[in-house]
């Protein structure tokens, strides 16, 4: 099963990623999450994207795209997985598509950019294992905590209102556009398209996308 989630940043991918990818039991690949582990670790492409992302901008295409070339083969992705935060140019879609990657759904979480700003402001992360809560919608069980390791969460650099503007913006010029080359693509490769209102609580949102992905 190949699947791709598709949204506005903060619509809540991340969130609905760990849900698909335990369900299906595929690994999830999101160029965000594998960005800042290379920041985590110093390395050239860690320090080249921090200044991007901090600014809210986008990675270059072939950066990006090189990286989830490798990453598929890897035998972990034999049986699918979900890619999260990627495709998020035409180039980027363009590339997997040319690379014979044929998706089997891609599931939009809509959230209209008013919904996005609070959410943002709220968010904490577990920065190894990509978990993510908010403060008043989806708490840790203990403050500032991870539930499985109880390790400290923290908040986003690319957080700050500002940067969150920024990045709405970028999804707008530049992503958006991936709604209507899915959605409008037909033939035997064509990947189900599925469109969820991800201002719903995060339960709800999970069951209909699990039912619309065949569980
Ligand atoms: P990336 O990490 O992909 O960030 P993003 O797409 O901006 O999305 P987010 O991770 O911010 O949001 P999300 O949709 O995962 O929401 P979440 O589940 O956390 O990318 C970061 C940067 O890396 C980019 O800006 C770019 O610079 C670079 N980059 C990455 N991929 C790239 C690519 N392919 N090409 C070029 N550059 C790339 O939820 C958000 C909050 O809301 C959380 O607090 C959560 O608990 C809460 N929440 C979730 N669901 C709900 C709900 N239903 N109700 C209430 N609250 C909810
Ligand atoms: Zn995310």
């Amino acid at each position: 099963m190949k699947v791709l989630l598709l949204g506005a940043p903060g619509a809540g991918k991340g969130t609905q990623a760990q849900f698909i990818t335990q369900t299906f039991n595929i690994p999830q690949i999101s160029t965000g999450d594998m960005l800042r582990a290379a920041i985590k670790a110093g390395t050239p492409l860690g320090l080249e994207a921090k200044k991007i992302m901090d600014e809210g901008g986008l990675v270059r295409d072939d950066i990006i795209i090189g990286l989830v070339q490798e990453r598929i083969t890897q035998a972990d992705c034999a049986n699918g997985f979900l890619f999260d935060g990627f495709p998020r140019t035409l180039a980027q879609a363009e590339a997997m598509r040319d690379a014979g990657v044929n998706l089997d759904a891609v599931v939009e979480i809509d959230v209209p950019d008013a919904v996005i700003v609070e959410r943002m402001s709220g968010r904490r992360v577990h920065l190894s294992s990509g978990r993510t809560y908010h403060i008043h919608n989806n708490p840790p069980k203990v403050e500032g905590k991870d539930d499985e390791t109880g390790e400290d969460l923290i908040q986003r650099d690319d957080d700050k209102p500002e940067t969150v503007q920024k990045r709405l913006q970028v999804y707008h010029d530049q992503t958006a556009i991936l709604i209507d080359f899915y959605g409008k693509m037909s033939g035997d490769n064509a990947p189900k398209y599925i469109k969820v209102d991800g201002t719903q609580n995060v339960e709800t949102v999970k069951q209909q996308v699990l039912t619309a992905l065949g569980q």
